[in-house]
């Protein structure tokens, strides 16, 4: 469970793989600052059916382990770097107190508190549905002194941030016709939506829905159908554009399904990753390939996953963990959710 870098000369980043293993064994042999953009997605301990990790931890242990974790990333990344983490409520207020401390160190300096809203597929009884994650912005250690004044206009900021890439249109342009709108749009706010135009030909069809950004459910095409908790590419092709360049290395080391990776690839990204799973590093490695191959999301049909649409008892996929139900209510729209 524990983190101790090996004194050990380091081996060379294993770039355009995803490596099976537990991270913190890995990443102890491998050079730090050395990655240019972190992403982690790790297990949220709410008892979630991966194939091999037990996601129920007891509370100490999980947080223990997250504080390892954070601190081999932050080793990990270059002093110029980005780092992102996903957590759910459960976790949000220790992985902050976490981050905290590490800023205290000199090393990761925390940017914002963002809130992924999603929508669609939970559907709970007896409480309101759950339709947030915390995403965690951090940067790293060469922005210690803080910014320069006008640091950005000068092109001196101590990490990457690509503004243009993730600008959207704003009020002033969209709404109020305005001529003091800046062409060049606004940045994003801290509750992310993923907006249709963002979505079309991925998750619906032109012009059949308005939505904010969804979780991938069962039925949707670039849900693979394989992985518990697979995120949606458009999430992580805004953190990429916005946080590295083409050729940097972005790294997530718990790859799941791979899609950090494969939103990488696309955007011309090196990338690595690593997977305690055989099953899921294998399968996440070919999802990679054929995107770096094709330069395409990998889409699959309702068909194809043997979903008959017009049926509605038939779920997507099997239930995400039998032993949910049986624990406490917090958990209970896990369980209703496809
Ligand atoms: C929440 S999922 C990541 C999902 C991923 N973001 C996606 O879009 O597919 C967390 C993953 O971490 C993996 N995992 C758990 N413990 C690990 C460890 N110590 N080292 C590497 N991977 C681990 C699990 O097998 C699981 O696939």
């Amino acid at each position: 469970m524990g983190y101790n870098r090996c004194s050990m000369a380091k081996k060379e980043l294993p770039i355009g793989e995803i490596v099976k293993g537990d991270f913190l064994k890995l990443a102890s042999k491998w050079p730090e600052s050395s990655v240019d953009l972190v992403f982690a997605d790790p297990p949220y301990n709410i008892g979630w059916k991966y194939d091999k990790y037990d996601d129920r931890l007891d509370d100490d242990a999980y947080t223990q382990w997250t504080d390892a974790w954070i601190c081999a990333c932050a080793d990990l990344l270059k002093p110029s770097g980005s780092f992102y983490v996903l957590i759910g409520d459960e976790y949000a207020a220790e992985t902050r107190l976490i981050l905290k401390r590490l800023e205290r160190e000199g090393r990761l300096f925390f940017r914002n508190w963002i809130v992924w809203h999603y929508t669609f597929g939970q559907n709970c009884k007896v409480k309101f549905n759950r339709s947030h994650a915390h995403l965690f912005y951090c940067v790293g250690s060469a922005a210690a002194g803080g910014l320069g004044k006008g640091a950005s206009k000068k092109g001196e900021l101590p990490f990457t941030f690509n503004r243009e890439a993730i600008a959207v249109p704003s009020a002033r342009q969209t709404t109020y016709g305005d001529a003091r709108a800046n062409p060049k749009g606004k940045l994003p706010d801290d509750t992310w939506y993923l907006r249709p135009q963002e979505a079309e030909g991925v998750y619906f069809k032109e012009g059949e829905d308005v939505w904010a950004m969804s979780r991938l459910c069962g039925t949707f095409k670039e849900r693979l159908g394989w992985h518990p908790c697979q995120l949606p590419e458009s999430l992580l092709e805004r953190i990429i554009k916005v946080s590295s360049h083409e050729g940097d290395v972005v790294f997530d080391p718990f790859s799941g399904s791979g899609t950090t990776l494969a939103a990488a690839a696309k955007l011309g990204r090196k990338w690595l990753g690593t997977e305690l799973s055989a099953n899921y590093a294998k399968k996440g490695m070919q999802r990679v390939k054929q995107v770096e191959a094709t330069g395409e999301t990998v889409l699959v049909t309702t068909g194809q996953k043997g979903i008959v649409r017009g049926k509605p008892k038939k779920k997507a996929e099997k239930k995400k963990s039998a032993h949910l139900k049986r624990r406490r209510g917090v958990y209970e729209e896990v369980a209703e959710e496809v």
